[in-house]
């Protein structure tokens, strides 16, 4: 089993023309995820970050989206062109690309000052 130091989530997500949301598909999603397998494998990172198309990530306004774990760095509009950056500085580099950084603020999801609930559930 491979022991991956990074996952690169990137949404691949399609909804129909017309929605208001959009998608990252229609944003070149599925350009950038080859792009990250293509360049991973290029540098010879493949048993070393594992890049994984991903389903929507409730961060739409800002697709192409993608987020890197362990750290929970979040990107936003990233393109085929921003892929070498980001493997570059942030996954072997360890600093994350600041100018693409989705600021926590304007992610969804919980409060990350919110009090646990202690339902199991603070999620
Ligand atoms: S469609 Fe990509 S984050 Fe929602």
């Amino acid at each position: 089993m491979a022991l991956f130091q990074h996952h690169v989530f990137i949404c691949i997500n399609e909804r129909e023309p017309g929605d208001t949301r959009g998608c990252c598909a229609a944003r070149g999603g599925h350009e950038v995820a080859k792009a990250f397998k293509q360049k991973l494998y290029e540098r010879g990172l493949k048993r070393v970050v594992r890049p994984n198309k991903a389903g929507c990530l409730d961060q739409c306004a800002a697709g192409v989206v993608c987020v890197v774990y362990p750290e929970a760095v979040w990107y936003g509009r990233v393109t085929v062109d921003d892929v070498d950056e980001i493997i570059e500085q942030h996954l072997i580099g360890g600093t994350p690309v600041e100018r693409l950084r989705i600021p926590p603020e304007a992610l969804t999801g919980i409060d990350p000052d919110a009090e646990p609930t202690g339902d199991g559930f603070d999620f």
